[in-house]
């Protein structure tokens, strides 16, 4: 198994005195292996990115805190690790793409000097084959004439473009386990169109990709694997992608692919699911899907739900589809 992540809990302290932490991932398990993509899926305020970002150890401590759990990584629990070695895994093995490009890209060097710098640091190599590495990359994501565009600054690319390099820079060092928090969520679609074909040509069969999302457009086209997540808990994970599309069983995980544009409704104005992802700091009693579920029955909203066994699948919710 290359990861593991195992009953993780985060939560964030208010700046607030006398205010309660918000409990942002509440014992989250899933794992990962080589070949695989995992769809961590969910609305936003789910703990999605609280949960990556746990696993190269990136989120800020305050007011971050991680309160239970273990992240195997290639056997090693990275939350016990001394933080230079975690430096050391976070640089070469695991590569991180966000959403926002400009938080891994400095405003004040040039692209190709940045992609030289990554590479310098974790790979012994003389400076001009760190510089045909990185232009061999920029070529690679697809930059169109890497020598000259090397030069230049982030703010002189587009949006698609500085999306780009930053997946060269995660990937240039070619890491066996790729974090994408909403990697193409901020670009129109003919650019997301792009950079997920991208991604898909890059993706090397002995690495893995988690790939986080609010768009099950996206993980359609992409996962292997699913894991759903609401209200900073499990709600489904499904080992088999196509199944897990064909025969959803959470009502939350069935809510979420209705508003899915279909063949049919596509271009008509997609389906929100009413109301909103409860406050982290607040979660009502009994199912935290409750007030929103068309299922829901009255013991729903005074009965906790644990994860059991339904199918290849692992469901937070006794009344689905197939036990019906
Ligand atoms: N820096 C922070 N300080 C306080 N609360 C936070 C912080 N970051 C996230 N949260 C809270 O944690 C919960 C999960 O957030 P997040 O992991 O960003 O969700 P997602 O990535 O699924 O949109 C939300 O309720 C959010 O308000
Ligand atoms: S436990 Fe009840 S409210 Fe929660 S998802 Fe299942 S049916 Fe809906
Ligand atoms: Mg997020």
């Amino acid at each position: 198994m290359l990861l593991e992540v195992k009953n993780l809990s985060v939560e964030f302290l208010s700046d607030e005195p006398g205010q309660a932490p918000a409990h942002a991932v509440d014992s989250v398990s899933f794992s990962l292996n080589r070949g695989e993509v995992l769809g961590l899926v969910g609305e936003s305020g789910c703990g999605k990115s609280a949960t990556a970002m746990s696993i190269p150890r990136l989120l800020p401590s305050p007011p971050a805190r991680i309160t239970s759990g273990e992240i195997f990584f290639q056997g090693e629990n990275l939350l016990s690790l001394p933080i230079e070695r975690m430096r050391e895994i976070r640089g070469t093995k695991i590569g991180v793409i966000f959403q926002d490009p400009m938080t891994s890209l400095s405003p004040l060097h040039r692209i190709g000097d940045q992609l030289i710098e990554v590479v310098r640091l974790h790979r012994n190599l003389s400076r001009s084959a760190c510089r045909d590495l990185a232009l061999e990359w920029l070529g690679r994501v697809g930059i169109p004439d890497p020598e000259q565009r090397a030069k230049a600054f982030p703010f002189e690319l587009s949006g698609g473009m500085q999306q780009r390099v930053m997946i060269a820079m995660g990937l240039i060092l070619e890491p066996e386990l790729i974090i994408a928090d909403e990697p193409t969520t901020a670009l129109d679609v003919t650019i997301q169109a792009q950079i997920l074909n991208l991604m898909r040509k890059l993706y090397r069969q002995n690495s893995a990709l988690l790939l986080i999302t609010h768009d099950m457009g996206v993980v359609y086209q992409m996962a292997t694997k699913i894991t759903v997540m609401y209200a900073g808990q499990v709600v489904e994970s499904c080992e088999d992608a196509a199944r897990f599309f064909a025969h959803p069983q959470h009502p939350y995980s069935r809510a979420l692919l209705e508003a899915l544009p279909s063949a049919e409704t596509r271009g008509q104005k997609l389906r929100a699911i009413p109301g909103q992802v409860p406050y982290a700091g607040a979660f009502p009693p009994g199912c935290r899907f409750h007030d929103r579920c068309p299922q829901a029955r009255p013991a729903c909203s005074s009965a906790e739900q644990t994860l059991h066994p339904v199918n290849d699948s692992l469901v937070r919710c006794p009344f689905t589809e197939t036990s019906k």
